[in-house]
């Protein structure tokens, strides 16, 4: 199958290339030359574990291009992915104006039948509306069938997730336009679950909202478990141990972040509140989210009396470990309020400097290193899991820091081995240690 992909963020970028190693000749389409010259010789412009190498492989192999011409993308394609942002709008919404961008150059440029398929997520009843923008447009006498095909992969994970899905969501308004979508992804050897193409759509949304709202959930019970004495890690064990609700995203912290939760969860009460519906339990989940930064804030003044002058060090900046992902992290809002407060905040983070930097209040200083961070730190703050904090020694902290003091929001040590050592040691819904 000959495949085009408009958009080369981490959606289309991952699709396209997954596509070409599973012996499709894939032309992925943005409009950013300098970009697209990187991308051309095998470097990925978002941090992904194994993307480069995969990248690389399928370029040599001549199965994957790249390019701004949307001519030379489109002319011989028999299916056009629609990759491109929707980012929210300040009202929450999802703003359709790339996909529309791209859906007149498709009408313009295509010339023979197509069938269109959407990866970004969209609201409900945009393939509809993607049709009729294309319908409009046409300048060759073609057919064109759409269909929506969500992608469930996680940052960090994306090519693990794209082999190794649970399912592959194929929604069509015609059986021919989905049994082209099942042929290509049949190499995946992944469950096609056909539906119409409304249910497609909602079922992206419908998905991120319940695991946003498993890790709300999580994170209000993890805030009684403090109070009463309980530990949330064994909450959480003792509940997903029942297969009806399964152990995953049961991990309490100081909330989700991403360039998917957050807009997503806005944009379904959005488009409930489109019908008259109001989604009263996803705003308590949005709410929860936003409230679980505050909680280790109000952790740590109580701690100290004041922050003026003390030097924090924060450890994790992205917004989940294996990725260089800033996009809503939690680190945003806790580095912003240390500053207001007077601390002098020393960030490290493996990857996500650079993102940071541009983000970040311009006070933020950074280490090239944990140490370095920790180097006479008065408290130290853990943002991200990265698996090189779970596995730094706790003398480490001890070593380094002037006083031993760590608020983890990420809960990376167990409280019965930080016991061992002279630190006082703070995490999320399990008794601290002091
Ligand atoms: C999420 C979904 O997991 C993917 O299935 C989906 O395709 C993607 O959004 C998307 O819509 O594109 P992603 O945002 O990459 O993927 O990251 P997750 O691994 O799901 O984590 C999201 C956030 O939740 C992170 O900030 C993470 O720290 C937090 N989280 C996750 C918790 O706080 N607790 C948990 O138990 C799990």
């Amino acid at each position: 199958m000959k495949i085009a992909v408009v958009g080369t963020g981490y959606v289309g970028l991952v699709t396209g290339t997954c596509l070409s190693e599973i012996g499709h000749t894939v032309t992925c389409i943005d409009i950013d030359q300098k970009k697209v010259n990187k991308m051309r010789e095998g470097i990925s412009p978002i941090y992904e574990p194994g993307l480069d190498e995969l990248m690389k492989k399928n370029i040599q192999g001549r199965r994957l291009f790249f390019t701004t011409n949307h001519n030379e993308g489109f002319e011989e394609a028999d299916v056009i992915y629609i990759a491109v942002g929707t980012p929210e709008k300040e009202d929450g919404s999802a703003n359709l104006s790339f996909v529309e961008q791209v859906a007149k150059d498709i009408a313009t440029h295509v010339k023979t039948d197509v069938v269109v398929v959407t990866k970004s997520t969209v609201p409900v009843g945009t393939n509809d509306w993607i049709k009729e923008v294309i319908q409009n447009n046409l300048v060759h006498n073609v057919k064109v069938d759409l269909v929506s095909n969500p992608e469930f992969l996680r940052e960090g994970a994306a090519i693990y997730d794209s082999f190794n899905g649970d399912r592959i969501v194929v929604g069509a308004s015609n059986e021919s336009a989905a049994s082209i979508i099942e042929e290509i992804n049949k190499p995946f050897g992944i469950p096609v679950f056909k539906t119409n193409v409304r249910s497609a759509e909602m079922i992206k949304y419908a998905a991120n909202a319940f695991l946003a709202t498993k890790i709300s959930f999580i994170n209000e019970v993890s805030n009684i478990c403090e109070k009463v004495g309980a530990n949330v890690e064994e909450v959480a064990n003792g509940m997903g141990q029942d297969s009806r609700i399964g152990s995953q995203f049961l991990n309490a912290g100081i909330g989700y972040g991403g360039s998917c939760f957050p807009k997503d969860t806005k944009a379904l009460i959005q488009i409930a509140g489109n019908v008259e519906y109001d989604f009263d339990l996803l705003k308590g989940v949005v709410r929860v989210n936003q409230k679980q930064q505050e909680i280790l804030l109000d952790k740590l003044n109580k701690r100290f009396n004041s922050l003026e002058g003390k030097k924090v060090a924060v450890l994790g900046l992205a917004f989940k470990p294996n990725t260089d992902d800033m996009r809503e992290a939690a680190s945003i809002v806790i580095t912003k309020h240390l500053v207001e407060k007077g601390a002098h905040v020393v960030a490290y983070d493996p990857v996500a400097k650079e993102n940071a930097t541009k983000i970040l209040d311009s006070n933020v200083k950074y280490a090239t290193n944990t140490v370095d961070a920790l180097k006479d730190a008065d408290v130290a703050l853990i943002l991200t899991e990265w698996n090189e904090f779970k596995d730094l020694e706790i003398g480490t902290f001890v070593e380094n820091m002037k006083l031993p003091v760590i608020f983890d929001g990420r809960n990376c040590y167990d409280p019965k081995i930080v016991e061992n050592y002279f630190v006082e040691y703070h995490s999320m819904g399990r008794p601290s240690v002091k």
